[in-house]
């Protein structure tokens, strides 16, 4: 009898090394460390524009003295990097907003600098919120986005950023040579040490709905499939990146996260630059909406999350459940 059961008995078990929390913990592979996170923050330029954003619960916009507050807080809870968002009070045909060097968001840069000189800013570099028909460019006479004239704004708006003292400025755009001529435009200038970290696979998404409304930059026709990527491609994700990084990119963004984590997994095998993911609006909105139906335990869902991201090979990762998961590790 014993001889025969113990036939069947597995000779190696996994499970010895899931028996208890300590155990678990030595051998553990990864871990979302706090500092690896960048809490994205909207400042509005009208404060009749601030105030909480429906389909993101728990994200505000912020008046710019209510971002240096919103930075303050993150901060002392241990993240350090912010990602700005501006909502200007004029939009026009050519963004001209964007690139006021008192625009929202080189005000907004100015003052979280000034209180706190370490935390690292990085600025969002888009036309889309700051055009009246919503898209990431100015338009010629055909009603397409122009890719070389909507670079040439992106590249003043650049600059002004440099100029307020950001730390780190993020191309969303994706028009096609624009983080070469940012390069070129900043190093002219002297800014040598502004970073870029570019949106180098973003996705034609769904995911970014509730951005949208945040932002106020749905596109007013047409869609934004003509300069973001298609869904199902994984290699050209790999060529963006290849030439960001020859444009001189200092990190490649992969976005949307969650349902790009292959492709966040390819990258970091075929690239040694640092991979920032963003876990979009969008995924934060169904987690949240989940946990307010009582249908999902959103912090251990939250933990999950964001462990797929380091696990899947992100070096950095950008999201909106930053403050909340560094206010439960503090
Ligand atoms: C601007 C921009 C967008 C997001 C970041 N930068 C929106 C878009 O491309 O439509 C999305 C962020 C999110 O959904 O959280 N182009």
């Amino acid at each position: 009898m014993i001889v025969e059961s113990s036939a069947r008995m597995p000779l190696v078990r996994p499970r010895r090394l899931r028996r208890n929390a300590v155990v678990r913990g030595l051998v553990r592979e990864h871990r979302v460390d706090v500092d690896h996170l960048v809490a994205p923050v909207f400042v509005a330029e009208r404060t009749a524009d601030a105030g909480p954003v429906p389909s993101m619960p728990g994200v505000a916009r912020f008046p710019v003295d209510g971002a240096v507050d919103e930075a303050r807080q993150l901060f002392g809870l241990g993240v350090k990097s912010v990602l700005l968002f501006g909502i200007p009070a004029r939009k026009d045909a050519i963004a001209s907003s964007a690139y006021d060097p008192n625009g929202v968001v080189q005000t907004a840069i100015r003052a979280i600098k000034s209180a706190l000189p370490e935390m690292t800013v990085v600025a969002d570099v888009c036309n889309c919120e700051y055009t009246d028909h919503g898209h990431c460019g100015v338009l010629d006479s055909k009603g397409e986005v122009d890719n070389d004239a909507s670079v040439e704004l992106l590249v003043r708006t650049a600059v002004t950023y440099a100029e307020a003292g950001v730390d780190v400025v993020a191309p969303s755009d994706m028009m096609d040579g624009r983080v070469e001529a940012i390069r070129r435009a900043l190093d002219a200038r002297g800014a040598t040490d502004v970073a870029i970290l570019a949106y180098s696979a973003k996705y034609a998404s769904a995911f970014y709905g509730p951005f949208r409304d945040a932002a106020g930059s749905t596109p007013q026709f047409g869609d934004r499939r003509s300069y973001q990527m298609d869904p199902s491609n994984a290699r050209e994700a790999l060529r963006e990146i290849a030439l960001d990084i020859a444009e001189g990119a200092d990190l490649v963004m992969v976005k949307p996260a969650l349902p790009y984590l292959d492709v966040v997994r390819a990258a970091r095998d075929a690239f040694d630059v640092p991979i920032a993911v963003y876990n979009v609006s969008g995924e934060y909105a169904m987690i949240k909406a989940a946990v307010a139906n009582g249908w999902l335990d959103g912090e251990r869902a939250v933990d999950e999350v964001l462990t797929s991201f380091v696990r899947a090979g992100a070096d950095v990762v950008i999201t909106y459940f930053a403050k909340e998961y560094a206010a439960r590790h503090a």
